[in-house]
C-alpha cells in the first residue's frame, strides 16, 4: 500500500530505526497520580479507545519484541504503563477509554487518572491519539481532542489497523480525518496511517518519536 510519500529525510528514518534498537525496558505501572515517574525526560503517549491497537503498536515500533500486553479483551491495559527506551525517553502506554465492560466505578477512575495525566504532564511532548480506520473519529475521541486543545497538549492522530481496510477506504478516512483535525488547535496536522500487523507506517511513527528527542 502506498498512501503517503514521507516527508522525513532517508537519514532521519535510519536514525529512528536506530533509536528503536537500542534497550527499552518496562518501568513501572502507575495507578495513581502520585506514582508517576519524574518528569525528567521526554514523554510521549499513547491514547485511544479499547482495543485500537495501542500496546500492539508500542511492540510493533520495537520490531516485534513484546514489551506491551495486548489482548482481544478491551480493557487489558488498565495502568498507564511505562517503558524507558536508551535514557532518554518515556513512552506510556495508556488504558483505553470508551470501555463500558468494566465496573463503573473502575471506569471512573481510569478516566480520572488519565485526564489528569494528559492535563498536567508537563514533559510530555505529544500524544499519538491512535483511531481505528475503520471507525474514524468518533463522539468520545472528539471530546478528547477538545479537551486537549483545552490544555494545549500537541496530537497526532494515527490511523490504525490499515490492514482491515481497502485503499478506496484508507483515502476516504484520511480526507475525513484531515477535515476534523483542521478544527482543532492542537492538532498536528500530519496524519499516521499504520498497521502493526503488516508493519505500515511505522517508520515514520518512529521518525515522529526520534524527532522529539533531544
Ligand atoms: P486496551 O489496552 O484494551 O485499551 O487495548 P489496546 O488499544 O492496547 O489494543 P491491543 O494492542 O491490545 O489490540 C487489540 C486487538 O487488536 C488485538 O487483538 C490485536 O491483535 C488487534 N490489532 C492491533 N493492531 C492491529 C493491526 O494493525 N491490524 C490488525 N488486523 N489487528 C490489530
Ligand atoms: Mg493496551
Amino acid at each position: 500500500m502506498d498512501f503517503a510519500p514521507s516527508e522525513f529525510k532517508p537519514e532521519q528514518i535510519e536514525e529512528a530505526g536506530r533509536l528503536f534498537h537500542k534497550k527499552c525496558d518496562f518501568m513501572l505501572g502507575v495507578a495513581k497520580l502520585e506514582q508517576l515517574p519524574d518528569a525528567d525526560l521526554p514523554e510521549v503517549a499513547f491514547s485511544g479507545r479499547s482495543n485500537v491497537g495501542k500496546s500492539s503498536i508500542i511492540n510493533a515500533l520495537f520490531y516485534q519484541k513484546k514489551l506491551a500486553k495486548t489482548s482481544n479483551t478491551p480493557g487489558r491495559t488498565q495502568q498507564l504503563n511505562y517503558f524507558k527506551l536508551d535514557d532518554r525517553l518515556y513512552l506510556v502506554d495508556l488504558p483505553g477509554y470508551g470501555f463500558a465492560k468494566a465496573p463503573e466505578s473502575m471506569v471512573k477512575n481510569w478516566q480520572r487518572l488519565i485526564m489528569a495525566y494528559l492535563q498536567g504532564r508537563v514533559n510530555l511532548k505529544r500524544v499519538f491519539l491512535l483511531i481505528d480506520s475503520r471507525h474514524g473519529i468518533k463522539k468520545v475521541d472528539s471530546d478528547i481532542m477538545e479537551m486537549l486543545d483545552k490544555a494545549a497538549v500537541t496530537y497526532q492522530i494515527v490511523l490504525t489497523k490499515i490492514d482491515k481496510i481497502s485503499e478506496k477506504e484508507l483515502d476516504s478516512v484520511l480526507k475525513k480525518t484531515a477535515d476534523d483535525v483542521k478544527k482543532h488547535a492542537a492538532a498536528y496536522p500530519k496524519i499516521l496511517a499504520t498497521s502493526s500487523e503488516k508493519n505500515l507506517g511505522l517508520e515514520d511513527l518512529r521518525a515522529e518519536i526520534n524527532s522529539l528527542v533531544f
